[in-house]
This record gives structure tokens, C-alpha cells and sequence, in this order.
């Protein structure tokens, strides 16, 4: 296949960057929207040269807001852009869990819409970066079809993804759609570019900043290592008339119970292992106070992930890869838990304000 002319939105975010890395690596031309942010650096650190004559295998950047009509460019710009493409990867959003709605109603759904309406101008085929949480809090199997099944959501994230989805789904344009689950480090070495969402999680839990959270132990999180989802994001942009009006779910080997992250964190002699307790007994009153800023602050946004039974079958993602994820199990998460204490972004945190004011208690 000769090289194909992408424009990647996103494209410094974490999954953008790895993206655009790897279709240039291909010998596509990768048209490279930028935001805020202008340097695109993949999740190994390394930074992606850009030039600014696009070419194939090369990627150049162009600064675009998904949010403003024709994507914040001037008309003329627009329409070369979505008249020179062969391909749209849609990847950026906010994927932050505590944004005000109106953030999440206009760069996830109207962001979406923005860019559906350049794919549909041009008849662009348009992979869009979704994510295995529009399945909100559904229990059991979630098929890649499926996307209405009346679920609750627990963020507003997942809901405006839902409604990005629908979005799409409505559009004129030839699309796929590739839905990660939680997007955590690569399988060999663990290694991650941005510590954010879960990680945050991990990291309170791990320093004994929140002891104890409402969830059951065989709540089911799925972790896919972020290089296979950025390979299946280029495969569907390779193989996209395979891939046409079709869901792809880019997720783990295996669901991992938090049973097995809890074994898995009391391997590390230095972290502190969360309880989980039954919902119906856990009272956030209850909490020391310190502990109950943390909560209210931070684990009241990911509560619902501790009493999640989903199940992600993969029947189409694993039909056009070809490799699945092969890290798994417990041996995973100790790959993923040993990079972080190899970086420093995990180990033994210094006594917050309430463990010392309660330690000079003791004392006095
Ligand atoms: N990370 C995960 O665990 C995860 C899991 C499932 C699905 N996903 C999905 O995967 C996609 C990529 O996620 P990610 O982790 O790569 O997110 P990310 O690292 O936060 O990157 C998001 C990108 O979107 C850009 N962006 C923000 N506002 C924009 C605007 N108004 N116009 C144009 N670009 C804008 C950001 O640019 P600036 O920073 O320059 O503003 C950033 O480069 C998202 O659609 C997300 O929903 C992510």
C-alpha cells in the first residue's frame, strides 16, 4: 500500500503522539493537530521530529482547536486540509475525570461533531478514539456492537464519550471505531509517558493517603499496555476498509480482579494496600479527616470503577491484529507497579500533614 495522508488530532496527547509516531514509521504523511501543546513526544520520551513540508514518513504539525468551527483554521486552510487527507484519526478529548460538563459537552461531543463534519465534507474515512468505558457501569460481556443499552455512567467523562460515539455513528463519513480501555504502560518494560487517571489512584493508595473505599474485590479493571492500542489504531487506518462501520476494543489480555491488584501491591513491602469495603458500609464521615480530603477530592471521581463487572469480548480487534497483548496476570501489573518505583513515581511517601499531627498526638 502507498503511503496514506493522515491528519491525527490529538496528537501530542498519549495516544496521539505514539500514533502519529508509528504511522510516519509506516511512510504515511501524517498531518499532526496540535493544540496547546506543540511538541509531540512519544511514551518513551522520545521527541518526534516535525518538519514543516509535509512528506511521507514525515509529520508535520498543524495547531487546530477541535472545539471551533472548521477546527479554529481559516477556510482556505480547512478545506486543503480536509480535501488532502486520506484518513482522520480523531484522538483528541480531555480524558480528565473531574471537568465541569460544559468541558466535556464541547471538546468531547462537539469537539467529535466538528471533526465528523470535515470527515463527512470530504468522504474521509474517520478511525475515532473512543473508549470501552461507553459501557458505563454494564455487568457481564459488552460486545463491540453494542453501545445504547440504556447503562448508567459513572463520570461525565464516559457519558460524553457515549454521546461522541453516537456522533459518529449518526455521521455520513465511512468510520471505525477503536475503544481502549485503561490505557496504562507497555508490556515489555511498563513504561508510561503520563502518569495520570489510575495512576493518580495508585499513587494515594500506595502512600496510605486513602486506607479504605467502597468496591468489592472481584470488581474486574481492564489494563491495556498503551503500545497495542496505538498498534491497533494504525492498523484500523491500514486495513480501514476492513475495519469500515465496525467496532474495534482495544483492551487487556484479561480483566484484572481487584483482588489480584491488591496481591500484586503486597508484594512491595513499602506501599500500603487499600481496604475495600463493602458499599452499603462505607461512610465517607467515617474517614480521619485527612484521609476524607483525599477521598472527596480525588477516589470519590474513579468510585464507580471499584464495582465494575464488565467484560470487554474483543472478537473484532483480535480478528484484525495480529498480536494481542501478551502481558497479563498479576506478572503485568508487578511490570507495571516495578517502573514506577524504577522512575521514582512510586515508593515511600513522606507523612502527610494528619499522619504527623496524629504521631505528636501519640507522643504528648
Ligand atoms: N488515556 C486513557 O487511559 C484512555 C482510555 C480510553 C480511551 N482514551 C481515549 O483516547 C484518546 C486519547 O487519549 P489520551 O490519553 O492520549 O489523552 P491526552 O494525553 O490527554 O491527549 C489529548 C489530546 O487532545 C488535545 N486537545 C485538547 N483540547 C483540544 C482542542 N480543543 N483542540 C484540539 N486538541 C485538543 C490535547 O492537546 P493539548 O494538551 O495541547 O491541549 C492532547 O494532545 C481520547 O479520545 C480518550 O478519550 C484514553
Amino acid at each position: 500500500m502507498s503511503g496514506l495522508r493522515v491528519l491525527v488530532t490529538g496528537a501530542a496527547g498519549l495516544v496521539g503522539a505514539e500514533v502519529c509516531a508509528r504511522l510516519a514509521e509506516q511512510g504515511h504523511t501524517v498531518l499532526a493537530l496540535v493544540h496547546n501543546r506543540p511538541e509531540i513526544v512519544r511514551n518513551d520520551g522520545t521527541v518526534v521530529r516535525t518538519v514543516s513540508r509535509p512528506g511521507p514518513g514525515l509529520v508535520s504539525c498543524v495547531a487546530g482547536d477541535v472545539t471551533k468551527p472548521l477546527l479554529g483554521l481559516n477556510t482556505d486552510r480547512y478545506l486543503e486540509l480536509a480535501r488532502g487527507v486520506d484518513r482522520v484519526v480523531h484522538s483528541a478529548a480531555t480524558t480528565d475525570f473531574g471537568r465541569r460538563w460544559e468541558t466535556y459537552e464541547s471538546l468531547n461531543v462537539e469537539g467529535t461533531r466538528n471533526v465528523v463534519r470535515l470527515a463527512e465534507e470530504c468522504t474521509v474515512p474517520l478511525v475515532h478514539v473512543s473508549t470501552a468505558y461507553v459501557c458505563g457501569e454494564s455487568v457481564g460481556r459488552v460486545s463491540e456492537s453494542s453501545l445504547d443499552s440504556r447503562q448508567r455512567f459513572g463520570t461525565g467523562y464516559e457519558r460524553s464519550k457515549f454521546l461522541a460515539e453516537q456522533e459518529v455513528h449518526a455521521s455520513g463519513a465511512p468510520f471505525a471505531v477503536v475503544r481502549p480501555s485503561m490505557i496504562v504502560g507497555t508490556q515489555e518494560s511498563g513504561v508510561i509517558r503520563d502518569f495520570k487517571n489510575m495512576y493518580v489512584v495508585l499513587k494515594l493508595f500506595t502512600q496510605g493517603r486513602v486506607r479504605s473505599v467502597p468496591g468489592f474485590y472481584d470488581a474486574l479493571l481492564d489494563l491495556v499496555p498503551v503500545d497495542y492500542v496505538a498498534a491497533v489504531i494504525c492498523e484500523v487506518v491500514n486495513r480501514f476498509w476492513a475495519a469500515e462501520g465496525r467496532t474495534f476494543h482495544a483492551v487487556g489480555a484479561r480483566s484484572h480482579t481487584l483482588l489480584d491488584v491488591s496481591n500484586a501491591l503486597a508484594e512491595y513491602p513499602m506501599f500500603h494496600v487499600p481496604h475495600y469495603v463493602s458499599p452499603s458500609a462505607f461512610s465517607v464521615d467515617a474517614l480521619p479527616a485527612d484521609e476524607r480530603v483525599y477521598y472527596r477530592r480525588i477516589i470519590a471521581m474513579y468510585e464507580s470503577f471499584f464495582r465494575r463487572r464488565a467484560r470487554f469480548d474483543a472478537t473484532n480487534a483480535l480478528g484484525l491484529m495480529p498480536w494481542r497483548p501478551t502481558a497479563t496476570g498479576v506478572d503485568y501489573l508487578r511490570t507495571l507497579l516495578d517502573h514506577c518505583v524504577r522512575v521514582g513515581y512510586l515508593g515511600r511517601a513522606e507523612p502527610g500533614i494528619g499522619d504527623v499531627l496524629r504521631l505528636v498526638g501519640r507522643q504528648g
